[in-house]
């Protein structure tokens, strides 16, 4: 990869990538569009804003047009699509939101790619590509749906999502996998679970639990608090991504986890007040999200036999690591929870909590 665009690098996976394949790999170019949202934030980046090889681009995904116009400029040969509405929550509000950027940004995207990489554009029934490119789609293990109390996801797992957001990332899938199959468009999707780590919006449970337990705050939790969620620290997401853009065969999914054994929500609680030193009593069990998944957990056997991935920060180490970054990052949390931020929580779990 030389000249590579990056969707949503302002959100919390896409910065982190954005850092990492600067400092970790050859390219020449990288371009961030992003829109700019709620969850996008500019100081994420700050530290690679110099970077002469980086270039910020404030637009949205289904703009037609500006995406073209950005393939024609910068001439990319990847394409990894962070972009997204990525909060289950705000899908259940505003499912409309959701499938917009979700779907029909991605079925964009995948269009402007197809067109300037296809090596012949005006055969329709041509297969062949430029040397080299490959279009990455970053999905989630939501897709696969919610499991009893046993197995794992596999690439071969039927997709049964439940919520508006996973439904849309599914429908955005399919039509990844659409255009391999009709277009013979080089494509892969990664799936990945549930991340933590540096920059994440603290509107998710574990940034959410550490701002509120410093603040002495309610840690909200829906419903009984055992539903099990497969933690990866989001450097290991990271290296995961690299490694599918590097060596993935052309129209495959991988799977992503973190095998960190099977947490509870409430576990999590519990852990993140005893680092913190901080009362139980915070706890507070509120009415549970509609639809709500019970368990998710991942078998990542594909990508660690086929591409020598697997994840390296354990759990414990994990999770210390951001705790200690929220704790020496309080400007940047308290930057956020001055804008909307509050509104959010007030309608989310009443005036409690704000
Ligand atoms: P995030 O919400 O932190 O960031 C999303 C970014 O996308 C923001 O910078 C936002 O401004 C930008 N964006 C939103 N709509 C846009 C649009 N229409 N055009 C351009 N930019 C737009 O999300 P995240 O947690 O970093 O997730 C990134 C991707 O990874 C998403 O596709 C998500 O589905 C996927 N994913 C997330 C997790 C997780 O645990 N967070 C796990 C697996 C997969
Ligand atoms: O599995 C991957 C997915 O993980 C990604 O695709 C999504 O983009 C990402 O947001 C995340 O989805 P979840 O819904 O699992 O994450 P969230 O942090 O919102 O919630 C984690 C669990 O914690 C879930 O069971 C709901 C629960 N929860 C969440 C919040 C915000 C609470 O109990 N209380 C809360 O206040």
């Amino acid at each position: 990869m030389r000249s590579v665009l990056v969707t949503g690098g302002a959100g919390f996976i896409g910065s982190n990538f954005i850092r990492h394949v600067l400092c970790e790999e050859t390219i020449d170019r990288l371009v961030n569009l992003d829109a700019l949202t709620y969850a996008g934030n500019l100081e994420n980046l700050a530290d690679c804003a110099d970077d002469s090889r980086y270039c910020f681009v404030h637009g949205n995904i289904c703009d037609r047009e500006l995406v073209e116009k950005l393939f024609v400029e910068y001439a990319f040969d990847t394409v990894v699509n962070f972009a997204a509405e990525s909060h289950v929550d705000r899908s259940i509000t505003s499912p409309e939101i959701a499938f917009t950027t979700n779907a029909l940004g991605t079925q964009t995207l995948l269009e402007a790619a197809k067109r300037f990489w296809k090596v012949d554009p005006s055969n329709k029934f041509s297969r062949d590509y430029r040397e080299g490119v490959r279009f990455l789609q970053v999905s989630t293990d939501e897709v696969y749906g919610a499991l009893g109390s046993t197995g794992t996801f596999r690439e071969t797992t039927p997709l049964s999502p439940n919520s508006p957001y996973s439904a849309s990332k599914a429908a955005a899938d399919l039509m990844v996998g659409a255009y391999h199959r009709t277009f013979g468009f080089p494509a892969n999707i990664t799936r990945c679970s549930n991340n933590y780590g540096p920059y994440q919006f603290p509107e998710k449970l574990i940034p959410l639990l550490i701002c509120n337990a410093q603040n002495n705050k309610p840690l909200p939790v829906y419903g009984d608090g055992l539903q099990v969620r497969d933690w990866i620290h989001v450097q290991d997401h990271c290296r995961a991504i690299c490694a599918v853009l590097k060596n993935g065969q052309p129209g495959e999914v991988y799977n992503i986890g973190g095998d960190n054994g099977e947490r509870t929500n409430l576990e999590i609680v519990h852990l993140i007040l005893r680092k913190l030193g901080k009362p139980e009593s915070l706890i507070i069990h509120i009415k549970d999200r509609p639809g709500h998944d019970r368990r998710y957990a991942i078998d990542h056997t594909k990508i660690t036999r086929e591409l020598h991935w697997k994840p390296q920060i354990s759990f414990e180490e994990g999770i210390y690591r951001t705790i200690q970054w929220y704790m020496e990052n309080s400007a940047w949390v308290e930057r956020i929870m001055m804008g909307d931020y509050q509104i959010y929580c007030a309608e989310m779990y009443g005036s409690e909590i704000v």
